[in-house]
């Protein structure tokens, strides 16, 4: 791939490399990193080498030209933490690429809209739904709301307006989307402003690389679980699931994405990491498990997953998800794994591991290792 701001663009920070060699490259440092844990039969999968990011966000910069008008352009931040102009980007989708010229050009061509606007959010499916999200500096009125529904029908998009303590959704704030994981269509929602993977072709690999490698049986525990993006595809494989999580949203959503595909074994239940290690050891009851009549010692669990944020695992999460006999870790960030991977190979043997190039042209990588408990001695 080509792009004329490698070396400007401070998002891409290994551009003066081929696709292959960025990728060789990180897998040499994780090599290195993983060397007492990683095994010969060890994995890669790779990314589209362009328009694979189906989220997407900008700054929008306002300029003028020599004779007085008003452009304006998306930007990014420079190697100098500095705000870098640019008009186009090639790791974005090719619905948002093909996007960001148009609606740039309705924008500027309206005050009502361009006035105190400051930021962009794109998400995007692989079946063409877009949610655009535009961020202001002022209170959104009657007037922006009446401008944004043309913008809607004009760009055949769904959009919606956030500034301080305000969102306006203007017909909704999710997208559809369906992914083919080893051949069989799964329908998800993703909403606006929540979690979700940003490239999606490679998350279709991580899922169905869980499903080829991982051993399905009894009950699934699962942590961090987001809006189900891989509690949903697993739950054929498992007698029953039990997914937990923090936010609100995901929750909802995860509720949803649950009823789209008809699965019923499924129980969603909105708790941190740690409060779950709470009530799994019957150290603290939680009226939000008992209000979906969830009795966890009516499960036969073997498997955990755990899909923790950049942070990691914490030390309390880490000796709770040692009561399992398997252990699904999804990591996206190496550093925090291998940290918790010192702890966790005291007790387990490492059965499967597998690069995933979630985030091309940067140094971070998504790791999925499958961990066995060592028999006792
Ligand atoms: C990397 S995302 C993974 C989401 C999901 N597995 C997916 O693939 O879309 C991490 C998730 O952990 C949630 N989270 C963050 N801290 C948490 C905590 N202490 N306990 C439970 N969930 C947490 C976030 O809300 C987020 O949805």
């Amino acid at each position: 791939m080509n792009c004329e701001y490698f070396g400007k663009c401070a998002s891409c920070t290994l551009y003066n490399k081929t696709y292959k060699e960025q990728l060789e490259y990180k897998i040499n440092i994780e090599k290195t990193r993983f060397k007492d844990f990683l095994p010969s039969n060890f994995e890669v999968y790779e990314s589209e080498e362009q328009n694979f990011r189906y989220k997407a966000e900008f700054r929008l910069w306002k300029s003028f030209t020599n004779d007085n008008k008003l452009k304006l352009s998306y930007a990014m931040i420079d190697f100098d933490k500095k705000a870098l102009e640019i008009n186009t980007c090639h790791i974005v989708s090719l619905d948002i690429k093909e996007l960001m010229p148009k609606l740039l050009a309705c924008i500027l061509e309206d005050d009502i809209l361009s006035f105190k606007l400051y930021g962009c959010e794109f998400l995007n499916s692989t079946k063409g739904e877009t949610i655009l999200t535009l961020i202001y500096h002022k209170k959104l009125d009657a007037k922006w709301i009446e401008k944004t529904k043309d913008l809607e029908l004009k760009l055949n998009i769904k959009i919606v307006g956030r500034s301080k303590k305000q969102k306006l959704v203007l017909s909704d704030d999710y997208i559809n989307e369906v992914l083919s994981i080893n051949n069989k269509d799964i329908k998800y929602i993703y909403k606006e402003n929540a979690f979700s993977q940003a490239n999606t072709k490679v998350n279709i690999k991580m899922i169905e690389w869980i499903i080829n490698n991982a051993t399905l049986s009894n009950d699934l525990c699962e942590l961090y679980c987001g809006s189900g993006n891989f509690t949903i595809a697993l739950s054929p494989y498992f007698r029953k699931v039990l997914a937990t999580e923090i936010s609100k949203t995901s929750i909802q959503t995860a509720k949803i994405n649950c009823e789209l595909n008809a699965i019923t074994n499924i129980k969603f239940a909105r708790l941190s990491s740690q409060e779950f290690a709470q009530a799994y050891s019957k150290e603290r009851k939680f009226r939000r498990l008992e209000d979906i009549n969830v009795d966890i010692s009516s499960y036969d669990f073997s498997s955990i997953l755990v899909d923790p944020p950049r942070i990691g695992l914490d030390n309390e999460t880490i000796q709770f998800i040692e009561h399992f006999e398997q252990i699904i870790y999804i990591s996206c960030n190496t550093l925090s794994l291998y940290e918790n991977l010192l702890s966790l190979s005291k007790n387990y043997n490492i059965k499967h591991f597998a690069f995933f190039d979630q985030f091309a042209y940067t140094k971070h990588i998504e790791t999925i290792i499958i961990l066995e408990k060592k028999a006792k001695k």
